[in-house]
């Protein structure tokens, strides 16, 4: 049984909770923020994604009545059109405010700390492969070229069916990107921003008439390694597998 007052949990909620009489941390200023953007000094192969579509799909309404977790695919491949609905449904540029711009997602204090990278197994056109979300583009930038599949399942405590989706989103939090403002409470908001971006992305799925499951159980390490993050400036906080329903 876990023991509520020394384990690291209570003591994590304990500390990051704003209570009255504690200073709420302020932020350093807006001078030097650091980027919203990750950036790579170049990708093996970039590849544009279509422009999104803001009409059509299943009503939303539909979508929630009908949206469940999906674990079994038929491995039939996704189009680089759905793909890139997807990717904008969850991270998408949909706005500006002075300084900065909006995404399609909610984020705590618009700083977006989370990049999206997905395992790409089969998508119409698109090599197999381990990509990066350029969201100011709308591109994805290819990280490394391959079958990952297994890599992939194995990664998510082996969860055999994850494999067959036709894509593997992985987010990972940059953390001094919302730390900086935050400080330790940062560690709530990576985690609530990537819950908006796993439910987001579920009901872009369901419009699609496609099927995801997001996937929280998965060896840190292993997921960090499969998109190339390091796990500690950079960390895995949540995956979700796109595909055909079976
Ligand atoms: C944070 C979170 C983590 C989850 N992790 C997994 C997972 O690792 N494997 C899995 O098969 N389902 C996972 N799920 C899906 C849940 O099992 C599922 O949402 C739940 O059983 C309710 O079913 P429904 O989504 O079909 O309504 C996760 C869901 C959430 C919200």
């Amino acid at each position: 049984m876990m023991d509520t007052s020394t384990s690291i949990g209570p003591q994590f909620q304990e500390v990051t909770k704003y209570a009255r009489g504690r200073p709420v941390p302020q932020a350093p200023g807006w001078a030097a923020p650091p980027p919203p953007y990750k950036t790579y000094e170049s990708y093996l192969e970039r590849i544009e994604l279509p422009e999104p579509e803001t009409q059509g799909g299943t009503p939303l309404w539909q979508a929630i009545l009908h949206r469940r977790s999906q674990r079994r695919f038929t491995g039939e491949p996704l189009s680089l059109t759905e793909l890139s609905q997807l990717l904008w449904a969850t991270q998408g540029v949909t706005g500006e405010a002075p300084g900065f711009e909006l995404r399609s997602a909610a984020s705590a204090g618009a700083l977006y700390p989370n990049e999206t990278y997905v395992v790409v197994q089969a998508v119409e056109g698109v090599p197999e492969g381990v990509y990066h979300y350029d969201v100011r583009g709308h591109a994805l930038g290819m990280l490394a070229e391959g079958d990952f599949s297994g890599e992939a399942a194995q990664a998510c405590l082996g969860q055999t069916w994850v494999a067959r989706a036709g894509t593997v989103f992985v987010w990972g939090a940059v953390v001094v990107r919302c730390a900086w403002k935050y400080q330790n409470r940062a560690y709530r908001y990576l985690y609530l921003d990537a819950g908006h971006l796993g439910a987001q992305l579920q009901l872009a799925a369901q419009a699609l008439e496609l099927g995801a499951c997001n996937i929280a159980a998965f060896f840190d390490d292993e997921v960090a390694r499969l998109v190339g993050i390091d796990g500690r400036t950079e960390v895995p906080v949540y995956v979700t597998a796109v595909g055909r329903s079976a």
